[in-house]
């Protein structure tokens, strides 16, 4: 008789720390549960499977897409999140890590935070023996990836054997958790950038180890043609992450100007390539730090072209409107009861 393969991938009580801690099959798993809420969300499907929970989200740094998708994700499951900033909580100045963490274990159910170091995303999930959930650190930004490999399967209905493409500051949080994530899913994964910002060697080890398991590649190169031809997703990001020096634009524009993803850039890739874009992004003149760019240094558009930003290759909207799918995924995933 013929084995009924079960599914044995159980993630309740665990942390969303960094994309490394999860296996293929956790991450698929997370990849269908969110494609599964998306059906539900779009079919006006109640699905309050959490109610009377209730989850507390740390900002350290800004944020649009990560406070509004765990607020929308907490709500249509049914809970309640209290939303706590630097500057309306004890967090750092009065209260350590490890205090906070304690006092907020006794009474929320999961803890979302985004802020400096890792560090403090690991120690929350240490002493406060509730799950925590990385909405962004100086080293990563996993459930940003999750979005963006849910919406590349969208497009191409498959991950396995894709090309993908960052073009940029390729040491940065975003670059850290797409690398890990390809040689976890089996995507082809080339950062492109200057030698000055290539992704720190112990994340591009660890890629490696893992894409030589999964039949895949990760490669480094400065050479954009090298880089992008037959891509089928290209993906940049910010030249300078929050958290860092506003001093440092002048010699990071020095470093990526070439590395702007612009239509030239586009064209080098598949025909059927998509853009993708974490978000928020400069690409015109529409925001204050743009304008101010433009005054120092005389560039009207960033790390992407208002032509690709605005093109049918773009679908950095399907990406932000996924965080909110995925996001309402892993916490359903960590906190769900026994069935
Ligand atoms: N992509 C992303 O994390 O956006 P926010 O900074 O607006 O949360
Ligand atoms: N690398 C960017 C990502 C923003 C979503 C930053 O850290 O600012």
């Amino acid at each position: 008789m013929e084995e009924k393969k079960l599914n044995t991938v159980d993630l309740r009580g665990r942390s969303f720390l960094k994309i490394s801690d999860f296996t293929e099959e956790e991450i698929r798993y997370l990849l269908d549960m969110a494609k599964d809420f998306k059906d539900k969300k779009h079919r006006k499907e109640k699905h309050q499977y959490l109610k009377g929970r209730n989850i507390v989200l740390i900002f350290e740094k800004t944020s649009t897409r990560t406070r509004c998708a765990f607020e929308v994700a907490a709500f249509d499951l049914g809970m309640n999140s209290t939303y706590l900033d630097s500057s309306s909580s004890q967090l750092g100045k009065k209260e350590s890590i490890a205090d906070t963490a304690r006092v907020l274990g006794r009474m929320y159910h999961g803890i979302e935070f985004r802020g400096f170091a890792q560090s403090s995303a690991e120690d929350l999930a240490k002493y406060s023996g509730v799950p925590v959930w990385n909405g962004l650190t100086d080293s990563f930004h996993p459930t940003q990836v999750l979005a963006d490999f849910m919406t590349m399967e969208e497009k191409f209905g498959h991950l396995k054997g894709l090309k993908l493409v960052f073009l940029g500051d390729t040491r940065n949080n975003v670059a850290n958790s797409l690398m890990i994530m390809s040689a976890k899913m089996g995507v082809n994964f080339t950062a492109c950038g200057p030698k000055e910002l290539w992704t720190d060697e112990n994340v591009v080890k660890l890629s490696k180890e893992i894409a030589a398991k999964n039949g895949c590649t990760i490669t480094q190169t400065e050479d954009i043609n090298e880089g992008v031809t037959n891509a089928d997703a290209i993906y940049t990001d910010v030249w300078v992450s929050m958290g860092e020096p506003e001093e440092i634009w002048e010699s990071r524009i020095k470093l990526l100007k070439k590395y702007q993803v612009n239509k030239e850039v586009m064209s080098l890739a598949n025909s059927k390539a998509i853009f993708l874009h974490a978000l928020p992004s400069f690409h015109d003149q529409n925001t204050s730090i743009g304008v101010d760019i433009n005054k120092k240094f005389g560039i009207e558009e960033m790390e992407v072209s208002n032509e690709v930003f605005e093109s049918k290759q773009s679908v950095v909207f399907d990406e932000a409107e996924n965080r909110m799918h995925t996001i309402k995924a892993v916490i359903y995933a960590t906190l769900k009861e026994w069935e």
